[in-house]
């Protein structure tokens, strides 16, 4: 976080001492190459990450050796496949601090968890005239969902302001949560500004002033903090692989288990019934209930072998790391005045992730983002899938850079560098 709050917070982050960051880079084969003739500056981590070798390993391993289908056979192979994806939601819900393994439900990313708690959770419960609170920086993943259902249910969405600094405006949120109010659903961390957002301040608002439930989207958050959903005071927590250092097409949901356990499901098919007839189905208990037909197997696999990666380094020691990226970067930026920071609060007092979102005097952002690659720097350019956000702040688009666990001062500079090489050209 940006000039941690406390001193008992920088005293956690000095404790969790240094990443050996050189080391760590060579676990991932495809941050070693060349893009345009220059080494690959790799800054695009909020739309993906990259996979450690250990987890590419798992995934080959799996297919190689012992791949079948889970929970359908009694052979051998089938049995460890079973095995294996089992024990890799044992991992996840450790990571995340679950009460119980079949708290997790694995899906295809954020986006499917969060359709899965607007369709399974709130359309039964939603009525005409009821709300669902979000807030001005949420993805389109946390906003399309809770449209779809209230179109379905005759509810309507609404949204707690920002500030110009972009935190979110508590006060105001709290204005907005009254009795119609059914699902408060907000990111954990923005993808676009790096906000974090205090979770626990918005479950207790909303536990003061209603009995709405309170969902996270917490897909820019796992790679960078330790989370625990317990200490959050939520009701369901969606997280994807492949922003965590894991496999693609596949994701999570944590959801409180009596709370899984009062939902149907929203799709069907094999592996999630006890029982079917012509007449009607009887349906198996969570979190097999939401996993119809077969599961990313070898994906979930992948994502517990990341999720031991994420632990053996310590996520402390990632965040602090990833703070100084950030700091250093924001050294640099500050004295650019061509260049415009969006979402920084002044005196930089709130906490943020390793997300920066700029906008270059005369550069548009694809321009911008061209510039970039070709001196072999990734990052991405445009809406970040959040345009009610870049409405609020009266921009079309913004260049965003985005840090992982790997990125090195260097390549901090390297980014500045090429921003420069930007304002040369469009300036
Ligand atoms: N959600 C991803 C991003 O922010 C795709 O880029």
């Amino acid at each position: 976080m940006t000039a941690p709050a406390s001193l008992a917070e920088r005293e956690r982050l000095a404790a969790a001492g240094a990443l050996d960051v050189e080391r760590l880079r060579a676990s991932f084969p495809i941050l070693d190459q060349e893009v345009h003739g220059h080494s690959l500056v790799y800054l695009d981590n909020a739309a993906s990450s990259q996979r450690p070798e250990a987890v590419i390993e798992a995934v080959s391993d799996c297919y190689r050796t012992y791949y079948a289908n889970a929970h359908r056979g009694v052979h051998a192979l089938s049995e460890r496949s079973t095995d294996e994806y089992e024990a890799a939601r044992g991992k996840v819900a450790r990571f995340v601090g679950a009460g119980k393994d079949s708290e997790i439900v694995f899906t295809r990313g954020t986006t499917e968890s969060l359709n899965l708690v607007a369709q399974s959770y709130a359309r039964p419960r939603l009525l005409p005239g009821d709300e669902v609170l979000l807030t001005e920086m949420e993805h389109h993943s946390n906003i399309v969902p809770w449209q779809l259902v209230c179109e379905q249910t005759g509810a309507r969405v609404r949204a707690a302001p920002i500030t110009d600094g972009g935190d979110l405006d508590l006060a105001a949120m709290a204005g907005l949560i009254g009795e119609r109010t059914r699902v408060v659903a907000v990111a954990h961390v923005s993808n676009a500004l790096g906000t974090v957002n205090d979770v626990a301040a918005v479950a207790r608002l909303v536990r003061d002033r209603s009995d709405a439930a309170v969902v996270v989207d917490g897909a820019q958050a796992v790679p960078h903090m330790q989370v625990d959903v317990s200490a959050l005071g939520c009701d369901f927590y969606a997280f994807s692989g492949h922003k965590m250092y894991g496999p693609g097409g596949i994701g999570a949901l944590w959801g409180r288990g009596e709370l899984l356990a009062s939902m149907p499901p929203y799709h069907g098919g094999g592996a999630m019934i006890t029982r079917v007839t012509f007449e009607r189905t009887e349906y198996t208990v969570p979190p097999h209930r939401f996993e119809a037909g077969t599961p990313s197997i070898a994906p979930a696999i992948g994502l517990g072998v990341a999720v031991e990666f994420l632990e053996s380094l310590g996520l402390e020691r990632i965040e602090r790391h990833e703070q100084a990226l950030l700091s250093h970067s924001l050294e640099q930026l500050n004295d650019l005045p061509w260049v415009q920071v969006l979402g920084q609060p002044p005196g930089g007092e709130s906490p943020r992730a390793a997300v920066l979102s700029l906008v270059i005097d005369g550069a548009h952002p694809h321009d911008a983002a061209t510039i970039l690659d070709e001196q072999g720097i990734a990052i991405r350019a445009g809406h970040h899938c959040a345009q009610p956000l870049m409405e609020r702040l009266g921009v079309p688009a913004t260049v965003r850079a985005s840090f992982g666990m790997y990125n090195t001062h260097e390549e901090v500079d390297r980014l500045i560098s090429g921003l420069h090489e930007v304002r040369r050209i469009f300036g």
